[in-house]
């Protein structure tokens, strides 16, 4: 979900409806506001994108909910209760003083709501962040009815903190009070917050993108921390009420970086600038030494030479690029590399130890499987090494090395940049073991830097030659089914078209390994069935492209129709191809860096081809900080 709060000395309404636009990618089931008012806490909820609160809000523009200076938002994406209008938020309290939004998911809401209930409160949603309002309001009853000197905006601090004390699961949450017209509080435990220093006012965001147009100027905020502000302060305690600090830091990038540029979609743009996101990712990766280099790292050299097993984690599309990252690292590294979903991973126990590396790949910094997969690996005294393109984000904070994608902000809720992005940190990280394990000299190294230095090239080429892939896309909408097959780091590429099209197109779409058909996919092949082909190349392991070449025969002969991705030169594969899609030359392991792109083409085109909003497809969100 995402979350925006501002206090200070302009009419809030537009700031936090400013922020949640660029927030929406993080939910969009539902989306509301909280205006304090002079005598009442104006509310405005949704259900569906932010476009419907906004109108909502124009009708009801008389009621001068503009003017307030004191506001919260929320944009969702629904863990409890179904997006509707009722259970969007913000919630109110019982007597309409207290409003919170939240993110995150209160585990002991059921105990809680039956405790509220027993006190004669009615629920008026489905939600566990209501006993959230419920609770800071009779929490901030009884500080009053006790006699307490405590007053004004520190009255609705401690009325968090006691709240929150209560609460056991992972939240944001925001509150604001009808009798503390100029503060709002927030609490921090597992869910991203981040606050903007303003001069005059003060922000509150999920991230910095909310309120980069307003102030560069951020301090995050750590684990189990509140923090109140006012127009012109900024107060951070724990849950006790003991003085806190948060991490402050300047945002360097340019809000620009967030706009759609000319593009028709985020999406298209974040293809489009996938060339310079691996060259700023590769930049300065390659010291005079000859030796790759890491942004934080927290590990000594001996530490990573006694890795005797490596596990990578991640979700979605960043699981994919963990799939290739595996190829690539045995082969070089020499070390057995597992892959695993971080949702399965803590649950099954696995076998881990000091010498044992848990790479954990992750856009955003904030998935909450990844972040309890990481948690888990470091109670077992693992070391973890983060891919994340989110600085200063959870994930990379907790673990004891990162290698940062300068990817720069990604906005379209399916992954690309990033994508390309990770499997060159995985490729970096991969020759730093190789190096430093002793198994790859300096020079054999950058042959492989200067290789993928020359990726971004090769990509802008393969660009500029998508019309056919375009042409393609109006073909395929109306198919009922796309499959998707690959060997060796092809099989990764195949399970990544395959999930691209399923979350953009929302069509029936499987990615398999090639040699894995026979033994059951094949049957779902029948006349036309459209099967995209990843087909290695032919120098170096001519041996994988001939049977894939063998693979594409089968499904011919079964009445499919082939899209073949393969390499410039290799002209015999057109014989076997319905529609063929040449890429420029790469050695293997580095190939998915360019047999990736069509296919996010393909599924981008096809999505807009069958009128589907593909900046925020159904049902998903870009940051998914629940479990
Ligand atoms: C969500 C997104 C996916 C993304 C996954 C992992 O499910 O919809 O596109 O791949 O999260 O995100 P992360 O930020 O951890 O890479």
């Amino acid at each position: 979900c995402g979350i925006v709060g501002y206090v200070g000395n302009r009419p809030a309404l537009q700031i936090v409806l400013d922020g949640l636009r660029r927030l929406e990618y993080r939910g969009y089931d539902s989306a509301g506001v909280a205006v304090i008012d002079d005598t009442v806490i104006l509310t405005e909820k949704r259900a569906g994108k932010l476009a419907n609160l906004e109108k909502a809000l124009t009708e009801r523009a008389s009621d001068g909910i503009a003017t307030g200076t004191t506001a919260i938002g929320h944009t969702r994406w629904a863990t409890h209760g179904g997006p509707t209008d009722r259970n969007a938020h913000p919630h109110l309290s019982a007597d309409g003083r207290v409003a919170v939004i939240h993110n995150g998911i209160i585990e002991n809401f059921a105990r809680l709501r039956a405790e509220l209930e027993a006190t004669g409160i009615e629920f008026v949603s489905d939600t566990d962040t209501e006993c959230a309002a419920h609770l800071v309001a009779a929490e901030m009853r009884a500080l009053r009815e006790s006699g307490t000197d405590v007053e004004g905006p520190q009255l609705l601090a401690e009325g968090m903190r006691r709240a929150v004390r209560r609460l056991e699961g992972a939240f944001t949450l925001l509150a604001i009070d009808l009798g503390v017209p100029d503060a709002v509080v927030a609490a921090r435990r597992n869910s991203p917050l981040v606050v903007g220093r303003g001069d005059g006012e003060n922000f509150l965001a999920s991230d910095v993108s909310a309120f980069i147009e307003h102030t560069r100027e951020a301090i995050e905020l750590g684990q189990d921390q509140i923090v109140l502000i006012t127009p012109d302060t900024i107060e951070i305690t724990d849950f006790t009420g003991e003085p806190a600090t948060g991490k402050e830091f300047h945002i360097d990038w340019d809000a620009s970086a967030a706009e759609k540029g000319g593009y028709d979609y985020f999406m298209l743009k974040e293809i489009a600038e996938q060339p310079q996101a691996i060259a700023d990712t590769l930049l300065g990766r390659l010291s005079d030494r000859g030796e790759i280099v890491l942004d934080e790292v927290r590990l000594t050299d001996q530490d990573l030479r006694d890795v005797d097993k490596i596990f990578i984690i991640a979700c979605g599309t960043s699981y994919n690029a963990g799939m290739v990252a595996k190829y690539a690292i045995e082969h070089w590294v020499r070390i057995p590399c597992e892959v695993e979903l971080a949702s399965e991973f803590r649950y099954r126990d696995p076998i881990l130890d000091r010498s044992t590396l848990v790479i954990v790949i992750s856009q955003s910094g904030e998935t909450m499987d990844t972040l309890m997969a990481l948690r888990h690996a470091k109670d077992q005294k693992a070391r973890v090494l983060a891919i994340c393109n989110t600085n200063g984000s959870t994930i990379p904070r907790e673990s004891d090395a990162v290698l940062y994608t300068h990817g720069g902000p990604e906005i379209a809720v399916a992954s690309t940049k990033a994508f390309l992005t990770q499997l060159v940190a995985c490729y970096l990280i991969g020759l730093h073991l190789a190096q430093i394990r002793g198994v790859m000299y300096a020079d054999e190294v950058a042959a492989v830097v200067e290789r993928l230095q020359r990726t971004p090239d090769d990509l802008r080429h393969l660009l500029d030659q998508m019309e056919s892939v375009r042409a393609l896309a109006r073909d395929l909408r109306t198919a009922s089914t796309v499959l998707f097959i690959g060997r060796h780091v092809g099989f990764p590429v195949a399970l990544e078209g395959a999930l691209k099209l399923k979350e953009l197109a929302y069509m029936h779409a499987e990615g398999f390994a090639a040699g894995e058909l026979k033994h059951g996919p094949i049957a779902l092949i029948d006349e036309g069935t459209p099967v995209v082909c990843v087909v290695p190349s032919p120098a170096g392991r001519g041996v994988l492209r001939d049977k894939v070449v063998s693979n594409i025969q089968e499904v011919r002969a079964r009445g499919a129709r082939t899209i073949v991705i393969a390499e410039d030169g290799d002209d015999a594969v057109a014989a076997y191809a319905d529609h063929l899609i040449l890429v420029p030359r790469t050695p293997t392991l580095l190939a998915p860096l360019m047999t990736t792109v069509p296919l996010q083409i393909l599924a981008c085109e096809i999505a807009a081809a069958r009128g589907h909003d593909v900046d925020q497809p159904r049902n998903l969100a870009k940051s998914v900080t629940v479990e």
